[in-house]
């Protein structure tokens, strides 16, 4: 059968983690997508640069805004980055043009999501970002198909691998804070800016992803709450383990029923009990816990950062669209809730964890 052609911007730690994936894994992943999934074209910087992969093979793009207007290529991938920039121009022409859209680029879903959804949607095609959000833990596909029958009450959890590393590294071995950085940084779990990482902002990008898939809510970055880690010390965290508590930067969007079922978003670190599942979350790990009226608790866990992981959740993507899925999970016509900006939820303390 007809191969699906796709065309990768961006060659970093996860563009370059699919190249090895699709290679390495080629007959199971066309068997389960039902047709092969096949690399018309690769685009980066830097063209000479060692990625550990043999790119030779494919066609090399200098600019990958062609990806938007060839005819042979069905999806772009985008790995480019940025909320705006670049990575916004290629998305929104891909999609004029009629490709499928993949991303991994949490940011520019928060920042742009609803216009791209909607403009997949007046194309026909398939707009999905399962890699955009807690790496290769199936998150959106977990909240917007399993839980599909459930009113969720409240979704949270870690959303940001790098300071769940800082933290977890703090707590194990007493070291401060921007040694356990540097660690992160050269481990590949790092936004190219950390500060999107320490200061929260990465995790306020991808709850608020999660909150309008979990409540059908209008998608709102600039409602979140956002507290990051940098003013916790090394003391801070020993307090609260003598308290029977450990530190975490947990993500939290839930529904407030005394204000007319008002959806309030935060993110900042939060003493969690120590015999809580999220306490046991190591590294760069994420966890996402959602609670539902039927379905009760869930846990999803595992790597929320990394090529494996990230890369993971891309191809998954590509499967479902090689299967000839349309559209984005949250385009629905009307929205369910409102997310509440800080000044009106800053007051409330929320339920403990
Ligand atoms: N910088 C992010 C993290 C990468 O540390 O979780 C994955 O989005």
């Amino acid at each position: 059968s007809e191969p699906l052609n796709i065309a990768l911007a961006g060659l970093g730690t996860v563009g370059s983690g699919v190249v090895r994936l699709i290679e390495t894994n080629a007959d199971l992943i066309a068997r389960r997508a039902r047709r092969p999934i096949r690399i018309a074209a690769v685009s980066a910087r830097d063209r000479t640069k060692d990625r550990g992969v043999d790119l030779s093979r494919y066609q090399w793009l200098d600019d990958p805004a062609e990806m938007a207007l060839r005819p042979d290529i069905d999806v772009v991938v985008e790995m480019v980055g940025g909320s705006d920039g670049p990575a916004l121009a290629l998305a929104r022409n891909a999609i004029a043009g009629g490709k499928a859209l993949v991303t991994a680029n949490k940011a520019m879903i928060a920042h742009h999501g609803l216009e791209l959804a909607a403009a997949a949607e007046n194309a026909g095609v398939a707009l999905k970002f399962e890699a955009a959000v807690a790496g290769g833990i199936p998150v959106i596909k977990g909240l917007s198909e399993g839980a599909a029958a459930n009113a969720i009450e409240r979704v949270y959890g870690i959303l940001n691998g790098t300071c769940n590393y800082i933290l977890t590294t703090m707590e194990a071995s007493g070291r401060d804070f921007a040694d356990v950085l540097a660690d992160a940084q050269r481990l590949g779990y790092a936004e190219a800016d950390p500060t999107f990482d320490v200061e929260g902002v990465d995790a306020a990008h991808k709850l608020s992803i999660l909150a309008a898939i979990a409540f059908g809510a209008r998608l709102r970055f600039d409602a979140v709450e956002t507290t990051g880690i940098t003013g916790v010390l090394a003391a801070d965290i020993a307090q609260a383990r003598a308290l029977g508590y450990v530190i975490r930067l947990i993500g939290t969007a839930e529904i407030d029923h005394t204000d007319n079922a008002a959806l309030f978003q935060r993110v900042r670190p939060h003493l969690v009990p120590c015999d809580h599942p999220l306490a046991s979350v190591d590294g760069a790990t994420n966890a996402v816990v959602a609670e539902g009226n039927f379905m009760g608790r869930l846990l999803f866990q595992g790597a929320g950062a990394g090529d494996g992981p990230t890369a993971s959740a891309v191809v998954a993507d590509l499967i479902d669209i090689a299967r000839g899925e349309k559209g984005a999970a949250f385009s629905m016509p009307s929205h369910e809730l409102e997310a509440l900006p800080p000044a009106q939820s800053g007051h409330r303390t929320g339920r403990a964890y």
